[in-house]
This record gives C-alpha cells, sequence and structure tokens, in this order.
C-alpha cells in the first residue's frame, strides 16, 4: 500500500534530508519545520528583531505584539477558553523545573507526589528531586501489559496523602495514550494538584485542557513541528496562584529596590529576562499552518502509516514490539541483537532512528531492557520512508545473524 502524504512538500528539510540520502523517523525526539516557520523566523530576523514588552521603539511594539498574539493562538490551540494563563517557558523540561521549585514551599515531609512508571526524566527528576529535598514520597504507578497506566491500582496509590499527580498523556517510549483525565478525577477527588505532560500528546490531535481537567499542562514547541527552546505551561488561574517565582531577573518586576522587591504575577512574572522572542514568533506561525491542516486526515495518514510500520515489526522473525503502540512511534528489540549495533547499522544506511533508554532509563530497565530502537512518525511522512526503513532493517539484521 502506497501512503503519500500531502503535506511533505510542506517541509523542505525533508526534500534537503533525501539529497543527503537520509530518511527522517525520528520526529518524537524533534520534528521538522514547515516553510511558514521558516518565512516568519527570516521576516522577523530580515525585518528588525527587537525584545518585548520593554522597548517603546516600533520594532520592540511590533515584537511584542507577536510574540502576545502567540499567547492567544497557544491558548486556542489547548482551548484553555479563560481558564488559565499561558507561560512561555525555554522548553518543557524549564516548565516541569519551574513548577517544581515553584510549588515547593506547597508540600510537608511525608506527602505524596504522584507519577507513573512510564515517565520521561522531565517529568521523573524534578519530582524525585522535589521529593528528596522536602522529604516526600514519590509514588510511581504501574502499567498494565500493554504499556498504560493501572487504573486499578492507581485508584489506591492516589489517595488523601497525593498532593500532586504529574503523568504523561502519551509515553515517548511506548507510544500509548494515557487515561489523564479518569486521572484528573481521582486526584481532584482528593485536593491534588494535577500536570498533564503534553509534550508527545499535545501533537497528535487536538486536545482540550479545560475537558482534560489538569491544572497544568506542559509541552515543547520543537516536537510539535516549532522552534527549539520554547516550552509552553499552560496553568489554571487557580493552581498559577500557588505557584512561588524561582527564576528572578528582567521584566518580572514590579518594582525593585537593592533590598527588596515584588513582582508580577503570571505570565509575566514567570518570563524572568528576555524570552525565546523569535522562537515565540515562530511558533504562532507554526499554529496558523497548524490550523490550515485537516486534523482529521492527518490523524488519519498517520493512523494507517503507523498500522504499516507495526505490521511490518511484527512480520519479521526475532522482533519484539516494546508494549501494545497506539500512535506514532513504535519500539522494539531484536532477539539476540544489542539496540546500539542494530542503530549503527542503520544509521550508516541514512536511517534516522533512535536507540536506547529514550529518557526513560527506570521504564526501560523495569521491563527488563538495555533500550529499545524507537521509529517515530510525524505527518510528512510517507509509505516509502517505510520501505526504505524496512530495508535497511532487513538488511542489518541479515549482517548481525
Ligand atoms: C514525554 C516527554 N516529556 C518531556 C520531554 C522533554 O522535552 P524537552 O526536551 O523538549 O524539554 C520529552 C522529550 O523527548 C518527552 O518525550
Amino acid at each position: 500500500m502506497s501512503l503519500i502524504s500531502p503535506w511533505r512538500a510542506d517541509f523542505p528539510a525533508l526534500d534537503a534530508l533525501e539529497r543527503q540520502g537520509q530518511t527522517y523517523l525520528d520526529s518524537a525526539a524533534t520534528a521538522q519545520k514547515p516553510q511558514a516557520l521558516i518565512d516568519a523566523l527570516a521576516h522577523y530576523y530580515g525585518n528588525g528583531a527587537a525584545n518585548v514588552h520593554r522597548a517603546q521603539h516600533l520594532p520592540g511594539a511590533m515584537a511584542t505584539q507577536a510574540f502576545e498574539d502567540t499567547r492567544h493562538k497557544v491558548a486556542d490551540w489547548l482551548n484553555t477558553g479563560s481558564s488559565g494563563h499561558i507561560v512561555f517557558t525555554h522548553g518543557a523540561t524549564s516548565a516541569f523545573n519551574l513548577l517544581a521549585y515553584g510549588l515547593e514551599h506547597l508540600f510537608e515531609a511525608g506527602d505524596e507526589i504522584v507519577i507513573s512508571a512510564l515517565e520521561h526524566h522531565a517529568n521523573l527528576l524534578p519530582w524525585q528531586q522535589l521529593a528528596k529535598r522536602r522529604d516526600l514520597k514519590l509514588v510511581i504507578l504501574p502499567l498494565t501489559r500493554e504499556g498504560v497506566i493501572d487504573l486499578s491500582a492507581a485508584t489506591s496509590l492516589i489517595n488523601p496523602r497525593t498532593r500532586l499527580l504529574a503523568v504523561s498523556q502519551l509515553s515517548n517510549v511506548l507510544g500509548t495514550w494515557q487515561p489523564v483525565s479518569e486521572l484528573m478525577t481521582m486526584a481532584r477527588a482528593h485536593n491534588a494538584l494535577t500536570v498533564i505532560d503534553g509534550a508527545q500528546g499535545v501533537v497528535h490531535g487536538r486536545h482540550d485542557v479545560q475537558a482534560l481537567g489538569c491544572d497544568f499542562y506542559v509541552f515543547s514547541s520543537h516536537k510539535l513541528y516549532g522552534p527549539d527552546g520554547v516550552g509552553v505551561l499552560f496553568g489554571r488561574h487557580q493552581a498559577l496562584a500557588h505557584l512561588q517565582h524561582w527564576q528572578f531577573g528582567g521584566e518580572m518586576v514590579l518594582q525593585a529596590g537593592y533590598q527588596d522587591a515584588t513582582f508580577r504575577p503570571a505570565p509575566l512574572g514567570f518570563e524572568a529576562g528576555t524570552p525565546p522572542v523569535s522562537g515565540v514568533i515562530g511558533l504562532g506561525a507554526t499554529l496558523d499552518y497548524l490550523n490550515d491542516v485537516n486534523q482529521v486526515a492527518a490523524a488519519e495518514h498517520e493512523a494507517r502509516l503507523h498500522e504499516l510500520l507495526c505490521a511490518g515489526l511484527r512480520l519479521r522473525e526475532g522482533v519484539r514490539l516494546v508494549g501494545a503502540p497506539q500512535v506514532a512511534l513504535a519500539s522494539f528489540v531484536v532477539d539476540g541483537v544489542h539496540n546500539a549495533d542494530l542503530a549503527h547499522l542503520l544509521t550508516e544506511q541514512g536511517i534516522a532512528v533512535r536507540a536506547g533508554h529514550h529518557c526513560a532509563i527506570p521504564l526501560i530497565s523495569s521491563l527488563g531492557l538495555s533500550g529499545a530502537i524507537r521509529v517515530s512518525l510525524a505527518l510528512y511522512n510517507d509509505s516509502e520512508d517505510l520501505e526504505r526503513f524496512f530495508n535497511a532493517l532487513d538488511q542489518a539484521l541479515e549482517l548481525l545473524r
């Protein structure tokens, strides 16, 4: 079956990579960028860069306008309504660190923070270190055999001692959607704060943070076809009110003296220093582009590609899928073959996939693995990309076995 992406031509890097003999199947790590974004960055830098929220001059006003327009576009993308604010950070990782430091004052020794067994280090280590600083208990929700957070275990592990729940919407290793709405409901019943790691989920389909019922939702622009160096933290008004200022510097200040200062509320109070101006403006252009993409058609295209990917992997002797991937990516291991050796041979044949622990060492170890190869898809991939991958895989396996 031949599947052609109607959006491929919008991403010039795909052709450039092809000319270099590269097949890009690592979009879960970072996505290629649409021409609309490249044009927006060229326009911004070509017509006058400026800092935001401080200068009186025209370039400053224009940059501030474009920057704030993006805040509205992100709010629309997540359907925040008037429920909260969008804070720009330097990535999903910085957003989690902002949360872990900004909420630290709420915790008392013995309180519990609940995460799951499949979390990326970005949504594990900030909480783990907070737990160590404040003598808290980090509770780990177990997974079902399919790689989904086990809701029946969650009903007892989320309890009156739970002060905060932080879980991933879509696993970056297993490709499984997580039952985040159900988990949010459980946590809310105990008045716990809730955080969703949307780093992978936000890329696939539209998500409504009001319907999800979370206090905070985090993602990185670069996985959503936007620039790197930009993260998004959505926070509900009541939840943001708990957040203490964490990073201090320019433009987050209301009044400053030598001995004391007062600070702005969200969002600007949490955007200390010069924010990633070009990146945020680029994210705005990316969202304009994505708003013109038929999301239903894109999801169907990705689903068909994903089926081809999983079916092709299942067909091959000795190849074992890790978990039961549902969307966009599949991780696998091969009996008797080290993932690093296989990755090396795939790389030599121009196949750009990710190998190793995928920044989720505890998950990979708990599955009894030293690593896995992950193939990840985006709306610009074609079935030809998969054909090239499978040809390279077959050749590599022939050499290794
Ligand atoms: C599920 C998940 N959460 C968080 C992150 C961290 O994102 P970033 O490195 O952009 O901060 C990633 C990145 O791979 C991820 O896949």
